[in-house]
C-alpha cells in the first residue's frame, strides 16, 4: 500500500494574500510530494508496505521516519489552514481559555514557540494523555505522536514554508499564518 499525496482542500491560490500560489506550488507540489515519493521507494519490500501512515510514523526510524513523518506533518498542516476562517467554537475557546488564559495568550505562546524553534521544525498545539493542552516544538520531521501526545494544530517553520513569500522573516509569516488557521479543524481534533 503506497502512501499518497492527498489533494489540497482548496485551490492553489486560495490562501492568498497570506500564502501565495507559488509557495503552495513548491511547498505542496514539490517538497510534500517528494516526501511521499521517497517514502514509497524506501518501503518497497519492507514490513512498512502494509502499514498505515500513523503506524509508520510510530514505528519507523532514520530516513524512513523522516519521510513518513514529513508526509504526516504536511497532511496535517494543510488541513489546518482554510481560506474561509471562522472564529473558534465555544468548546475550543473554553479549552484554550482554561489552559492558556485566553485565545490571544495561546496564539502568543504558539507564535513564540514557532519563532524560537531553532532551525527547521514544527510548532504544535497538542492534547496530552491526561487531557490537558500544551504547546510544543519538534525539530526537523519530529511528530508528537511518537511521544504519546495528540496533535491538534501545527505550523511548519521550515524555511521552505515562508522563504518565497517572506524571505527570512519567520515572524511575518507567523502573523499571516493566524489569518488562515482552520479553527473548526482544531476543534474537531480536540474530540
Ligand atoms: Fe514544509
Amino acid at each position: 500500500m503506497a502512501f499518497t499525496l492527498p489533494e489540497l482542500p482548496y485551490a492553489r491560490d486560495a490562501l492568498e494574500p497570506h500564502m501565495s500560489r507559488e509557495t503552495l506550488e513548491f511547498h505542496y507540489g514539490k517538497h510534500h510530494k517528494t516526501y511521499v515519493d521517497t517514502a514509497n521507494k524506501l518501503i518497497a519490500g519492507t514490513e512498512f508496505e502494509n502499514t498505515t501512515l500513523d503506524e509508520a510514523v510510530k514505528k519507523a526510524s532514520g530516513k524512513l521516519f523522516n519521510n513518513v513523518a514529513q508526509i504526516w506533518n504536511h497532511n496535517f498542516f494543510w488541513e489546518g489552514l482554510t481560506p474561509s476562517q471562522t472564529a473558534p467554537g465555544k468548546k475550543l475557546a473554553d479549552a484554550l481559555v482554561k489552559q492558556f488564559g485566553g485565545i490571544d495568550d495561546f496564539k502568543k505562546l504558539m507564535t513564540e514557540t514557532a519563532i524560537g524553534t531553532f532551525g527547521s521544525g514544527w510548532a504544535w498545539l497538542v492534547k496530552k494523555p491526561d487531557g490537558t493542552l500544551a504547546v510544543s516544538s519538534t525539530s526537523n520531521a519530529g511528530n508528537p505522536l511518537t511521544g504519546g501526545d495528540k496533535p491538534l494544530l501545527t505550523v511548519d517553520v521550515w524555511e521552505h514554508a515562508y522563504y518565497i513569500d517572506y524571505r527570512n522573516a519567520r515572524a511575518t509569516y507567523l502573523e499571516h499564518y493566524w489569518a488562515l488557521v482552520n479553527w473548526a479543524f482544531v476543534e474537531k481534533n480536540l474530540g
